[in-house]
């Protein structure tokens, strides 16, 4: 088992309706190499709980482990660590930063890590997105499609251990979406990828091994 959640628990104040529970004992595990799909309406909480897998938020109450280790034990440089090397995430939005190439997006978190032979790697990977063509491009003088494509490869540099994906397909057209989700389950099956993948988007979760749905603050 790489990932289990037990009874997690959050919830937010709001100004206008005061305190809402969000996630209610939310128990899940995940094996390593399978793909799962979290579906939902908007505001049940999906991004929620990704948040609190990625350890960029922590639950009010219970446990999250990962490769048995409790996140919410864990000090904020542990942590800090523990995000930029076990965990890829991929956006809607994409989220690249806006005055680095396309290149250096995909090398950036190897090069906070220090790596060796980044060069390299970044060549590869750029070859595994088929974006070779356009790696000295801004986000801004890229298709959405091209961005999402940059994302996933900033993603998956890193060799994490989990990929997150809160709905990666949401921002592009269709056609596109469906030439991203294929490119994201394929490189998902080559690396042999541990994947949760956020959508309401059935067709999308459909390719995943496992669909589990949030709702009312618990998942089904
Ligand atoms: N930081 C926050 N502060 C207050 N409320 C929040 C915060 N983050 C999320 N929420 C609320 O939690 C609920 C779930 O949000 P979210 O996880 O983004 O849902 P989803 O991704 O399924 O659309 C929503 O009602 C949202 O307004
Ligand atoms: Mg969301």
């Amino acid at each position: 088992m790489i990932l289990e959640l037990k009874n997690v628990c959050k919830s937010f104040h709001q100004p206008r309706s005061g305190m809402i529970e969000v996630l209610n004992n939310v128990n899940f595990s995940l094996d390593m190499g399978e793909t799962n799909a979290i579906t939902g309406q908007s505001g049940s909480g999906k991004t929620t709980l990704l948040s609190l897998i990625a350890g960029l938020d922590i639950p009010d109450s219970g446990k999250i482990l990962l490769q048995g280790e409790d996140l919410c034990s864990m000090k904020e440089n542990r942590l800090s660590r523990y995000r930029a090397t076990k965990i890829g995430i991929v956006f809607q939005r994409f989220h690249l930063m806006p005055h680095l190439s396309a290149r250096e997006n995909i090398s950036l978190p190897l090069e906070i890590l220090k790596h060796q032979h980044i060069t390299d790697r970044v060549d590869d990977m750029l070859g595994k997105i088929d974006l070779q063509d356009r790696q000295h491009h801004l986000p801004g003088q890229l298709s959405g499609g091209e961005c999402q494509r940059v994302a996933i490869a900033r993603a998956l540099i890193i060799k994490p251990a989990l990929l997150l994906a809160d709905e990666p397909t949401g921002n592009l057209d269709i056609k596109t979406g469906e030439k991203i989700a294929r490119l994201l389950f394929d490189l998902v099956e080559k690396e042999n990828k541990t994947l949760i993948l956020v959508t309401h988007n059935l067709d999308l979760a459909d390719q995943c091994q496992k669909i589990r749905k949030l709702d009312r603050g618990r998942l089904v």
